[in-house]
């Protein structure tokens, strides 16, 4: 395990691969349904709450965990205190989980790709078009390993580099096409409502569930609670400002989120008169409401194609990212050669994957907890493991090795600005909160059999 640690040039760099890894499906698929879903304004109020202080609290923490010891997860605990070797186990875990059906839904996203590629964007923007689609055997098996494949080569022959470079160029476009896209959406009849119920909080539609569903997306988004930020901060140079740097990844992160709810949410109020089982469309949402957009659009079968390919590569920077910590859990653990455990690791994923894929059609019905396979493993990841993994992370720093000792990594380069909301956060806000969170979300369990 003691190979020589490669790091991060410059200071940009590491923002640049944190924020690579950050951003991706989390904040274009992901974050747009949660919100429509979870009550819109007030959702994103929560999250923006949670992002400026478990956010910036958890990042900072990991980044200063991995840079001080120079370790991955579960080495970074073991080298503190050798009792919480365990929390670096159960964050492992994570990645695991989410990889095959992050991969699944990357592979929705090729498949779109494709369709625009071909000029067949029109027919996407029926109603049918994507149920069908996904309920179907083959064809989104097929797309599922292609984008796999494409992540493990990638993996396999250590060419991140090369794709780093490009979402360099790439990320940017992103964000002006989707700001472009935000204010062509508004601009479509019925679409203010929507802009409306995304903005404004309605304090109405609060619920614990709201507090769940933010947090949980909140360690999705930025890679936390999984080791990640852990092993990027080990490659960290020692004059990179910890502080600055994730602020930039925060704000970049949550911006992307904001504007894809932004270009989403209003086009469903446009598409469907405001219609509410529209908008708990779920994990749908994206690739049923954007075609239509685009079908209104002058040029929108080209606006499309490049949407879809700047979500593809911002997708592949983040299941890279997945997989890659993977891999070398696997290579460090059981000192396998990288080849064969790029091979393991994604016939693995592709077996793992299935259900999540087929529990889109012929496997809808099998359910645990009530859910789909694929809600299924988002739950446990983002709900049940990544907030337990966050608890034991603030009860180590805050009560076994001492705020102290991380923000005198942050310290290195300057005054840590915000130490007292730091040494708040992970003593006594964060532990609290993820504490009752974990019993409601429990409880949800135990009294019915269903959670949303
Ligand atoms: N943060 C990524 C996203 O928002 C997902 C991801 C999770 C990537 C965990 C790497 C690790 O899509």
């Amino acid at each position: 395990m003691e190979q020589k640690r490669s790091s991060f040039t410059g200071k940009i760099g590491f923002v640049l691969a944190a924020a690579g890894s950050a951003v991706g499906l989390g904040n274009i698929w992901r974050f747009p349904y949660l919100a429509a879903k979870y009550g819109g304004g007030i959702f994103l109020l929560v999250y923006i709450i949670l992002a400026v202080t478990f956010g910036f609290a958890l990042m900072t923490a990991e980044i200063a965990l991995g840079r001080k010891t120079g370790l991955s997860a579960v080495g970074a605990f073991k080298a503190l205190n050798k009792k919480f070797a365990f929390v670096g186990y159960l964050a492992a875990i994570v990645p695991m989980i989410i990889l095959p059906y992050y991969s699944v839904i990357g592979g929705w996203v090729t498949k779109y790709l494709a369709v625009f590629v071909s000029g067949q964007g029109r027919a996407a923007a029926a109603d049918t078009y994507f149920g069908d689609f996904i309920s179907g055997v083959a064809e989104p098996i097929f797309w599922f390993a292609l984008y796999i494949g494409v992540t493990a080569l990638v993996v396999l022959f250590g060419v991140e580099k090369g794709v780093e470079k490009v979402s360099k160029i790439m990320m940017p476009v992103l964000v002006v096409l989707s700001v472009f896209i935000a204010i062509y959406t508004m601009f479509i009849p019925g679409a203010l409502d929507g802009v409306i119920y995304y903005i404004k909080p309605d304090f109405s539609h609060f619920s614990v569930k709201t507090v769940l569903a933010a947090m949980g997306q909140l360690f999705y988004s930025m890679s936390l609670a999984m080791g990640i930020m852990i092993t990027y901060g080990s490659y960290m140079k020692k004059d990179v400002s910890i502080e600055t740097s994730v602020h930039q990844i925060e704000i970049f992160d949550t911006g992307i989120a904001f504007f894809a709810g932004l270009m989403i949410v209003p086009a469903v109020f446009a598409f469907s008169g405001g219609n509410a089982a529209a908008i708990n469309a779920g994990p749908s949402l994206m690739f049923e409401t954007l075609p239509k957009v685009f079908d209104t659009m002058y040029g929108g079968q080209i606006i499309g194609a490049v949407f879809f390919l700047l979500v593809l590569f911002a997708a592949l920077t983040s299941s890279i990212s997945l997989m890659e910590t993977v891999v070398s859990i696997f290579c460090d653990k059981f000192k396998w050669n990288r080849k064969l455990t790029c091979l393991i690791v994604f016939v693995g994923a592709l077996v793992i994957g299935l259900p999540s894929s087929l529990g889109n059609g012929v496997w809808k019905d099998i359910r645990i907890l009530g859910l789909r396979f694929l809600d299924f493993f988002d739950f446990i990841s983002n709900s049940v493991i990544m907030p337990l993994v966050a608890l034991l992370t603030c009860i180590f720093i805050g009560y076994v090795i001492k705020p102290k000792t991380i923000a005198d990594e942050v310290a290195l380069t300057g005054k840590f600005k915000n130490e007292k909301l730091f040494t708040f956060v992970i003593k006594y806000l964060a532990p609290i909160c993820i504490i009752l969170i974990l019993i409601s979300s429990v409880l949800d369990v135990v009294l019915k059999d269903g959670f949303f």
